[in-house]
């Protein structure tokens, strides 16, 4: 039984215009490739311009879902023109391929790339049930697996994005980078072409979203994990085998070798794109042609697919392009031939095939592509010749054909030399170094990578992993409590958990939401709030000291209990002289990892690295607590790494600690305590039948319970008070905490 895969990619493998036609790019080319035996393809997509008459539509519908086994998208020319040639085209691909120059952004573009990602996502889940395996591809579609998560949890959602994935440093300029990375991580397995294409992602996603990652799994807040996978991209080796036995093959082929009889001749196959590194061959070309003594010997062919017409740079280059073959044709020509035929067209498959054989030089040198599959077919198709493949070592198919000449495709001297090089190649060299690359490229084909692709998709869980209870839980026994009034107690953190982070601890003050909150605790008076941080009792005093609540700072070194002013120490007869010891290793580090500093409490000492960039910052902070580890290994201390801090405490200082005590002295029906770091795993230790813990965050932790992040908590809390006492919310409305 074939495996049925719901398929989406902005565009279909047939394009409807006057006729309908095969759409050209390897995406296409590739998925293809995928057996019939082995996949039902569901393919969703768009057809190509605009079809916006219904009557058409249906009809186009009709024969594309009969005749092709695909479901039309259809776009209108806004939104072609805002989604595709702008959003898709103009401001994410030249940004994926490292050409920020190339850029261009018109912010009402991004309307219709989420228009149209909407879209898309709608029309799969109108035919999606759970458990379904959906399949998203590429840079047009960045939106569309978080938006099917959100909606249809339960589908096994994958993305393969087949252009390359740049650094940090370049997908920052996008000015939706977060958005497109979010919408991706919906997935549950993400797929790439390269190693180095994940590797810029993990370090994107840390430096954008936060989210640490291990080599190929991220988990996202909600807990849900997305998978990272390197899937190289395969050719169509069927077709290309099956074509290359056929007689109208070698009928073709026999033509081309008497139209290009004594010369060698030179291919490049692409579609018409910047990318491509057309203008820096033709550069390399010059060069050889002026070393050239026999022009007549020597016949380049371009074979340039018409692309994206309708965007400016494209046209640009087209211009650009045609002006310089006819300078170059102009200069270079004998009376009998001229060195480039320029063939701006698709050419049918025979045609290509034929013409792969024939060439003695496959010439494929883009500035940078995601994989390159011309690369791979002028391989395939060299069976008996043994043609040397010119090969950029910027594209991604460089790591799989390492037997080609690699080129730099910038340097057009190198490259001409290449070419000399390469034409005198001798023939039990060549078939040397070819047998191997035609062996993996016909083994690992299209088949394959889609093959390992989807088992490795089948066999991600769907949904999200809850290793905790479900808040409704929580929420239903903090409601219940509330609306029998009964003594409830509630410890929370501040930083992370009832407010969110800042990257400048001062910047942290209680916002309107938090206040808010507090207050509507505040009167309740069955309900006992405490704030309990690592904070100091000034800074605490300074923003809750009008609020008769609990107040503990210092991770439990002093309390304030509500309903008091005064201030209690819980650390008497605690030393801390090691502070002298380690205090200079701290400014060490401070000095030596700019953004970092060190914070100096009266129970502790921090080294803070939230301003560092992150992956420095915390490898910096792994050092340190080794080196501290070492230093204060007969001290009573504890030694935490906690988010994006260091931090040393006494060790019988513990918020656990404090909120035991505090216990031990009132007793509650029912106690919840609330934190996002280390410091507060103490607390989810305490063991009580009617104790409530909720970890706010994505990281590991011990407590039942998890939460986004704080503006979750800040709502899980009047939810409870809310569902408690609906009548005191009735003429206020939901108060807008979160
Ligand atoms: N191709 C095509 N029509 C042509 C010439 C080539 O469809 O007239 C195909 C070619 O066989 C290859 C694909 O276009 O499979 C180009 O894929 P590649 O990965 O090289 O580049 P992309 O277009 O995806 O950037
Ligand atoms: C590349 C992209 C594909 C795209 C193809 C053709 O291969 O990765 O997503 O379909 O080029 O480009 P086009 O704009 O015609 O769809």
């Amino acid at each position: 039984m074939p495996t049925t895969i719901i398929n989406v990619s902005n565009r279909l493998p047939v394009t409807v215009g006057e006729q309908i036609t095969k759409s050209s790019g390897g995406l296409v080319a590739a998925l293809e490739g995928l057996s019939a035996d082995d996949y039902n393809l569901k393919w969703f997509g768009w057809p190509g311009g605009a079809i916006v008459d219904a009557a058409r539509q249906r009809k186009v519908q009709e024969i594309l879902t009969e005749d092709h086994g695909c479901i039309p998208v259809f776009l209108s020319d806004d939104e072609v023109a805002g989604h595709y040639e702008g959003f898709s085209n103009s401001s994410l691909w030249p940004l994926l391929h490292y050409m920020a120059n190339y850029m261009r952004y018109d912010p009402a573009w991004w309307d219709y790339y989420q228009t149209v990602n909407q879209r898309f996502a709608d029309k799969v889940l109108q035919t999606a049930k759970p458990g379904d395996l959906v399949w998203v591809h590429d840079y047009q579609l960045m939106l569309v697996p978080a938006m099917l998560r959100e909606r249809m949890p339960d589908l096994k959602i994958g993305f393969f994005l087949h252009t390359p994935f740049p650094s940090f440093e370049i997908f920052r300029c996008h000015p939706k980078r977060r958005e497109l990375i979010a919408g991706m991580l919906g997935a549950n397995l993400i797929g790439f072409h390269t190693f180095g294409y994940v590797r810029h992602f993990r370090s994107t996603v840390l430096r954008l979203l936060g989210l640490e990652s291990e080599i190929t799994r991220i988990r996202s807040y909600d807990g849900h994990t997305s998978v990272m996978g390197v899937f190289p991209i395969g050719i169509n080796a069927a077709k290309f085998a099956e074509a290359l036995d056929s007689p109208e093959f070698t009928k073709r082929r026999l033509e081309l070798e008497t139209s290009y009889a004594g010369k060698r001749v030179v291919l490049s196959v692409e579609r018409m794109d910047y990318t491509k590194g057309i203008l820096h061959r033709l550069d390399a070309i010059e060069r050889f042609l002026e070393e050239l003594e026999d022009r007549d010997s020597i016949k380049f062919v371009f074979v340039s697919v018409p692309s994206r017409e309708e965007v400016e740079e494209y046209k640009e280059l087209r211009a650009e392009m045609e002006a310089r073959i006819g300078r170059i044709n102009g200069q270079y020509s004998t009376l009998s031939s001229s060195p480039i035929r320029f063939i701006h067209a698709s050419v049918n498959f025979t045609d290509l095939c034929a013409l792969y054989s024939t060439a003695d030089v496959g010439m494929v040198t883009p500035l940078i592509d995601g994989m390159n599959l011309v690369a791979k077919e002028y391989i395939a198709c060299q069976r008996d010749r043994h043609g040397v493949l010119i090969l950029s070592e910027f594209a991604g198919a460089a790591e799989e054909l390492s037997n080609a000449t690699l080129v730099n495709p910038y340097d057009a001297q190198a490259v001409a030399e290449s070419l000399t090089a390469a034409l005198a190649i001798p023939e039990e060299e060549r078939r040397a170094c070819n047998e191997p690359m035609r062996d993996r490229v016909m083994k690992y084909d299209a088949q394959h990578w889609a093959r390992t692709f989807i088992e490795q998709l089948a066999g991600t869980v769907a949904g999200t992993v809850t290793m905790f209870d479900r808040p409704e839980k929580a929420a239903q026994l903090l409601s219940d409590a509330f609306s029998d009034s009964k003594r409830v107690a509630l410890f929370l953190d501040y930083d992370g958990t009832l407010r969110e982070i800042e990257r400048d601890p001062r910047a942290a003050k209680p916002t309107p939401e938090v206040l808010q909150l507090l207050h509507l605790l505040d009167q309740h008076e069955n309900i006992d709030v405490t704030i309990i941080s690592g904070r100091t009792s000034a800074d605490l005093e300074a923003w809750f000291g009008e609020h008769d609540i609990g107040l503990i700072a210092e991770h439990g070194a002093a309390a304030r209990r509500a309903g008091t002013r005064a201030w209690e120490q819980l650390d008497r007869n605690i030393s801390y002289r090691w502070k002298d010891e380690i205090r200079d290793v701290l400014r060490l580090y401070e000095q030596s990892t700019p953004g970092s500093f060190v914070e100096e409490k009266r129970t502790s000492l921090v080294w803070h690295h939230r301003k560092t960039d992150p992956e420095f910052g915390t490898w910096k902070a792994h050092e340190l607590m080794h080196e501290l580890g070492t230093m204060l290994v007969n001290e009573p201390v504890k030694i935490r790494h906690g988010r994006k801090i260091v931090e040393v405490t006494a060790e019988q200082v513990s918020k656990g600690g404090a909120v035991r005590r505090l216990l031990s002295q009132k007793p509650y029906d029912l106690v919840l305590c609330a934190g996002d770091d280390q410091t507060d795993e103490s607390m989810f230790e305490i063991e009580s039948p009617s104790f409530v813990s909720i970890k706010v965050g994505n990281e590991p932790s011990r407590a039942a319970y998890r939460l986004r992040d704080p503006a979750a908590l800040r709502k899980f809390l009047v939810d409870a008070l809310s569902a408690a006492s609906p009548a005191a919310f009735e003429h206020e409305g939901t108060p807008a905490v979160a």
